[in-house]
């Protein structure tokens, strides 16, 4: 058997070849995951801030998700309903790691023009808002 404490990138790529990486995100290890990336601990009033601005683009994350995002909101361009973002106002929120890249990169990219930072990721505003 592997020691996997010595090989984590190792451990990381066979829970994504097998699919078991979906079942044990959390918001908490969504959350721990940012922070590690970043280095820094998360700022839930920077995550605020972060959400409810405007970035030099026309859309912001309150384009398509409402503010406060514990609300069901509605998509900008395609007008299809969207879950509240706590996970506390929605269960399924934020425990898949790559739903939650994948959405990531998608809305940064609509809100900055380039992903967002790990620093950026890491705020987890809605953590603190459930
Ligand atoms: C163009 C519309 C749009 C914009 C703008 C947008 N989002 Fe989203 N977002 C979505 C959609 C659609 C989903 C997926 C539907 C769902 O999970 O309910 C989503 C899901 C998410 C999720 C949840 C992922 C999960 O695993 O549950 C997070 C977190 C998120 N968005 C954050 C943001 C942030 C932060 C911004 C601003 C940088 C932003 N969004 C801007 C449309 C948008």
């Amino acid at each position: 058997m592997l020691n996997f404490s010595k090989f984590p990138h190792l451990k990381f790529l066979l829970d994504w070849g097998s699919g078991r990486h979906a079942l044990s995100a959390t918001p908490q290890s969504e959350l721990q995951r940012w922070q590690q990336a970043a280095g820094q601990a998360g700022d839930a009033a920077k995550g605020q801030a972060f959400f409810k601005q405007r970035h030099g683009v026309e859309w912001l994350c309150t384009s398509c998700h409402e503010q406060p995002p514990t609300r069901e909101a509605k998509h900008a361009a395609t007008g299809k309903k969207i879950g509240a973002l706590p996970p506390a106002f929605y269960a399924k929120r934020l425990s898949d790691s790559a739903k939650v890249d994948k959405w990531f990169k998608r809305n940064c990219k609509d809100i900055l023009s380039r992903g967002c930072m790990p620093a950026e990721k890491r705020t987890c505003w809605f953590t603190r808002w459930g």
